[in-house]
């Protein structure tokens, strides 16, 4: 399947937005700058940009978190985000290998000034898990968000997602509401 997105065939620039991400509240110490150069990772974990490069990794994090995606799906989605111009997509590198990955997506709405931001597809590889690889991506979608100008992050997790809570708990998150939803395909 790799031969599928050999590194000729997919772009090697980032698809998204540029990380200005990683100091402050949101942490961070990781985050690469392309244009500032990478810093050190104290823990080895590198956050940087999603690429279409990387969607073989992309998408068995998906299927780890319970979303299973054609790999051919994958260049596309990243455009997709690309394009509109108001989304993130941050991937964990840990020793040349892609072990996590975590969205951030801002958006605006009636009800208050300014822009909030979405937490999505937060997830880390469960042969890395608890070494501080959520918390960096985590930290780096806090950071671009902080550099957008946005104060609100939310995220929403699965009442079935008991190790999520703990972790969004740990990581300052309080549970403020509940989430609805309803399927408006027709019924087959
Ligand atoms: C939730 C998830 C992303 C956490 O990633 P992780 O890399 O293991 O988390 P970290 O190592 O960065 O942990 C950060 C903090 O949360 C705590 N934490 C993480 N998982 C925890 C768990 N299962 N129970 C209790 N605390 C937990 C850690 O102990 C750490 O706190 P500390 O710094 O005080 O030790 C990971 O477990 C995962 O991918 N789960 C499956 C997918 C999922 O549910 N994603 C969330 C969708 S909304």
């Amino acid at each position: 399947m790799e031969d599928l997105l050999a590194r000729s065939q997919v772009p090697q620039t980032p698809l998204l937005s540029h990380v200005t991400a990683g100091t402050g509240a949101a942490g961070g110490r990781a985050v690469r700058d392309e244009a500032q150069g990478s810093q050190e990772p104290m823990n080895g974990i590198v956050i940087r940009n999603g690429l279409a490069s990387d969607a073989v990794a992309i998408a068995r994090l998906l299927g780890d978190l319970g979303y299973p995606s054609e790999l051919a799906s994958i260049p596309k989605r990243l455009e997709s985000l690309a394009a509109d111009g108001r989304t993130v997509v941050f991937v964990a590198e840990q020793s040349g290998d892609v072990v996590g990955l975590a969205t951030g997506q801002a958006f605006s709405a009636i009800h208050v000034d300014g822009e909030g931001v979405w937490l999505t597809s937060v997830v880390a590889d469960p042969r890395v898990r608890r070494r501080g690889v959520g918390r960096d991506l985590v930290a780096a979608v806090e950071g671009w968000a902080l550099a957008r100008g946005c104060s609100r992050i939310s995220v929403v997790t699965g009442l079935h997602r008991a190790d999520a809570h703990s972790f969004y708990e740990r990581l300052g998150y309080a549970l403020a509401g509940r989430h609805y939803k309803k399927s408006l395909a027709p019924e087959a």
